[in-house]
């Protein structure tokens, strides 16, 4: 199958993710990745599966990566698969990253998109994005250094190691 790996990524966690699953996809597949800014639309139908990846900004998916989505035809050619990294631990997931999750269902199914699912994993916040959970989203300076902590492991080899496993599962059901 002809496997395109589209991603935005501003400070590099989402391409690591991005890579993990066009390596993965490249073992069996023709796989292409491509920065979401290279993508014409008109040409995605050149393909058989394309994973659509962002890093979550404002508790969505950032907005080159929905002006794209906006933009697919209905009923296009191709499968669709989505991944995204976002600062949110699991406790402020519903809070600050599910639209990511509803973006990518409420497109597939308003244009008819078939759709194999998404991937998700922490990635480290840019200083200044740590300025803003601190200030914002974590009230106890323990929990904001526990948090600090962990977040930034991620994506981890562990993340990168799930992302390839998603990517095998979309490619299997894709050629169902
Ligand atoms: C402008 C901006 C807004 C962000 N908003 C959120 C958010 O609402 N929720 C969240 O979990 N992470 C948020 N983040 C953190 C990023 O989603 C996270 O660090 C991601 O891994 C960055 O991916 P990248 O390295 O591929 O750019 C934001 C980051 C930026 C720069």
């Amino acid at each position: 199958m002809r496997v395109l790996v589209a991603y935005y990524s501003e400070t590099g966690n989402t391409e690591k993710v991005a890579r993990a699953i066009c390596e993965e996809a490249s073992k069996e597949h023709e796989a292409s990745l491509k920065s979401v800014g290279e993508i014409i639309v008109g040409n995605l139908n050149d393909y058989d599966v394309v994973f659509l990846g962002s890093a979550c900004h404002s508790t969505d998916l950032a907005a080159p990566v929905k002006r794209l989505l906006d933009a697919i035809p209905d009923s296009p050619k191709f499968k669709l698969a989505g991944f995204f990294t976002h600062a949110t631990s699991t406790a402020g997931f519903h809070r600050w990253a599910s639209k990511c999750i509803s973006s990518f269902q409420n497109t597939s199914r308003e244009r008819q998109v078939d759709f194999g699912g998404y991937y998700n994993c922490q990635g480290v916040p840019s200083p200044p994005v740590q300025e803003f959970i601190k200030r914002e989203a974590i009230a106890s300076a323990d929990k904001y250094e526990e948090y600090l902590e962990e977040v930034r492991k991620h994506p981890s080899p562990e993340d990168l190691q799930k992302a390839r496993e998603f990517a095998r599962e979309v490619l299997s059901w894709a050629q169902e």
